[in-house]
């Protein structure tokens, strides 16, 4: 059985992972369910958008076996005091910006595990960092799910799909574009041979400054399975970005130095 756990609001990004775990198991899981504890007290918990008969109906076309919808209470019943902290993965990047994030994170896939008891589970490289989090816990913990990992899918003009792009005004969703050409550039430096990272990530930061709606969060250039900062790109290297745009806040990544790039 493959386990495919998402928090709703279904676009084509997720419905990709959906259509892989379709081709890998005899049946197929679903979770849906916007995890309180993930989200920090000044975050979107109660505005994230939420659309579970369209999610039903684009699940059903997809032929899932089985859709878990559980309620908070379900999920944290009063007296809930058990939590999974995967501690030097989460204290950077999003985690030094989202305080207790990834402990909600990692403890609601972990009940999801035991929940569904899947071979496989299936999660996007557009959280490349929620990835080593999951992946670290699921080896540390002995957990035995095979971890699959898919391609960010984007949209026609190359912005990462999220459900959070529905937050986006007509011209946010423009700068939003920033993003991505960030990451473009920084691939073109690395190209054209650069791999001194302070000059990479300077470029990245200034580009981002020159956006006006846009203001940056991280910007880092890391190992990609330690995730610790590099001075200079020697092998694999994770860029990833945090950007508002507007009251948004948006997350994207490129790996540079495999294969293929
Ligand atoms: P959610 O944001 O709903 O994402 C569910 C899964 O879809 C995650 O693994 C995410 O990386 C993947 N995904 C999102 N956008 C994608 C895109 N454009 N391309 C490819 N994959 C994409 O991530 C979560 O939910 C939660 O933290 C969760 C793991 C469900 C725990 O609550």
């Amino acid at each position: 059985m493959g386990l495919f756990p998402t928090l709703g609001a279904l676009h084509d990004g997720h419905l990709s992972l959906v259509k892989r775990a379709r081709e890998d198991n005899a049946a197929v899981a679903v979770s849906i369910f916007v995890n309180p504890t993930q989200f920090g007290p000044q975050e979107d918990l109660a505005a994230y958008p939420r659309d579970l008969v369209r999610d039903l109906s684009l699940l059903e076309e997809m032929g899932t076996d089985l859709v878990f919808i559980p309620q908070p209470d379900d999920m944290y019943p009063a007296g809930f005091d058990t939590w999974i902290n995967v501690e030097r993965t989460t204290n950077r990047l999003e985690g030094e910006s989202r305080p207790d994030h990834f402990r909600g994170v990692a403890t609601v896939v972990a009940k999801l595990f035991n929940i569904v008891r899947p071979d496989r589970a299936y999660f996007g490289q557009k959280d490349a960092q929620q990835v080593q989090v999951i992946r670290r816990m699921n080896s540390d913990l002995n957990l035995g799910v095979e971890i699959v990992v898919m391609p960010t899918v984007r949209e026609p003009d190359d912005l990462a799909m999220s459900s959070r792009n529905a937050y986006l005004s007509p011209q946010e969703r423009q700068a939003a574009l920033v993003l991505y050409r960030a990451l473009c550039v920084a691939h073109q430096m690395y190209s054209q041979q650069e791999q001194r990272t302070p000059i990479i990530r300077e470029a990245l930061k200034k580009m981002i400054r020159d956006e006006p709606m846009a203001q940056l969060d991280y910007v880092s250039i890391a190992n990609p399975d330690t995730l610790d900062e590099l001075e200079v790109i020697q092998g694999p290297a994770l860029v990833s970005l945090a950007v508002l745009i507007g009251k948004t806040r948006l997350i994207d990544n490129m790996v540079l130095g495999i294969k293929g790039l």
